[in-house]
């Protein structure tokens, strides 16, 4: 069943993101402190717009969740702001012990990379968008039509809330994501070396 989340289901959702998302920065910032931060990153989102958060639930069991956010709100960077000497520390103590993650991220943070543009459609007005931060299944549901589901309504919460557009941006390397996106109808918006930013129209 895809309902939207609940309070109750931020646990769930923290373990989800860290077998879905095993080598990343956030995974490696939320394993520390017990998954706090990460679970505070879900929470602010939950909160802000909760009608944007839908989790797949099988026996009461939480197994994939997609979600995101307005365009005009800038949760992650208020999220940001107000745990930054956390996420400083966090990034600190990654780096200290080589976490190849948080090297990553710090690299592809200060290099600036050249923004190829290929569709502008919907670039000015954030009121029309929403954005996918994040949509995940557990490794035994890919290929299941599960995540086809997650995508499908949470597009379609999107179009009820009047908005035209869903943009999402992915890893560039992240081969079986972009494959994801492209066959349910995402287009390519903009890349840079490392990340590929899709849209695609739902009105
Ligand atoms: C992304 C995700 C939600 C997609 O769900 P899924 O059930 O795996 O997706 P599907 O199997 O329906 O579609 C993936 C498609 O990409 C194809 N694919 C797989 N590897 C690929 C690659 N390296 N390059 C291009 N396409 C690839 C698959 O063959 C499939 O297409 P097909 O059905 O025509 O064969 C899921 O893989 C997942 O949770 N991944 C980990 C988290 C993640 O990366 N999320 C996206 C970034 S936020």
């Amino acid at each position: 069943m895809i309902r939207q989340a609940s309070a109750s289901d931020l646990d769930s959702i923290v373990n989800v993101h860290r077998i879905c998302f095993p080598d990343s920065f956030s995974t490696a910032i939320g394993n520390i402190r017990g998954g706090a931060l990460l679970r505070s990153y879900y929470e602010t989102f939950m909160k802000t717009t909760p009608e944007l958060f839908v989790v797949s639930d099988e026996n009461e069991a939480i197994n994939g969740f997609c979600m995101g956010y307005l365009c005009e709100n800038a949760v992650s960077k208020e999220w940001q702001k107000a745990n930054c000497i956390k996420i400083a520390f966090a990034t600190l103590s990654l780096l200290f012990r080589g976490n190849k993650a948080a090297v990553a991220k710090i690299k592809s943070t200060i290099r600036k990379s050249k923004v190829n543009y290929f569709d502008k459609r919907y670039d000015v007005d954030p009121t029309k968008k929403i954005d996918l931060l994040s949509i995940c299944v557990l490794p035994e549901k890919r290929g299941s039509g599960l995540a086809k589901d997650l995508i499908e309504s949470y597009e379609n919460i999107g179009k009820m809330m009047n908005r035209e557009a869903c943009v999402l941006t992915v890893r560039a390397e992240n081969g079986r994501g972009i494959g994801f996106y492209e066959k349910n109808g995402y287009v390519v918006q903009k890349r840079t070396d490392d990340n590929i930013s899709y849209i695609k129209v739902i009105k």
